[in-house]
């Protein structure tokens, strides 16, 4: 298996967060019954697949290092979706899976902000054009995120038992 540079190590775990990211739009939107809120859902799916099309794009420019990137990828996913099975238990609801979103946003962000600041050294063209384009979306994503969860949680009782 080829060497994975750190540069390289992090497009993965991005491709890999994307890739999660479509499992976790759909587990949530399974909890939620708002359809401005699951609409909300879908469209963040649509551009975590089209992150998870870009990065791969990208990865297979890298000479020989495809397969590496794309296995590293698949570990961060599933790691990932293993903490989604464990914060979303059977009794989760939609404000739990919001509450959920808001971490895995927040990571994507800050995953995403650490590759394009490890690309202000190595200077390549097609991550930094990645980056530009990915960056503002996953702040949309974490803001959009977590305007829902407080939306949950301002339709709640508060002195419900949960
Ligand atoms: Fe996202």
């Amino acid at each position: 298996m080829a060497e994975l540079t750190t540069l390289e190590e992090k497009l993965a775990e991005v491709l890999g967060l994307a890739q999660a990211a479509q499992k976790a739009t759909e587990k949530v939107e399974g909890l939620v019954d708002d359809e401005s809120i699951a609409a909300n859902l879908r469209q963040m799916r649509e551009e975590a697949e089209e992150t998870e099309r870009r990065c791969t794009e990208v990865a297979e420019e890298r000479d020989g290092k495809k397969t590496a990137i794309l296995e590293k990828a698949q570990e961060t996913k599933g790691e990932a979706s293993e903490m989604m099975e464990t914060y979303l238990g059977d009794d989760a609801d939609g404000l739990d899976g919001f509450e959920f979103m808001t971490m895995a946003e927040a990571g994507e962000v800050g995953h995403w902000a650490v590759l394009s600041k490890l690309n202000e050294q190595a200077g390549e063209e097609k991550i930094a054009e990645l980056t530009e384009w990915a960056l503002p979306i996953q702040e949309r994503h974490f803001s959009e995120t977590k305007e829902c969860a407080l939306r949950l949680a301002g339709e709640k009782d508060p002195y419900e038992e949960s």
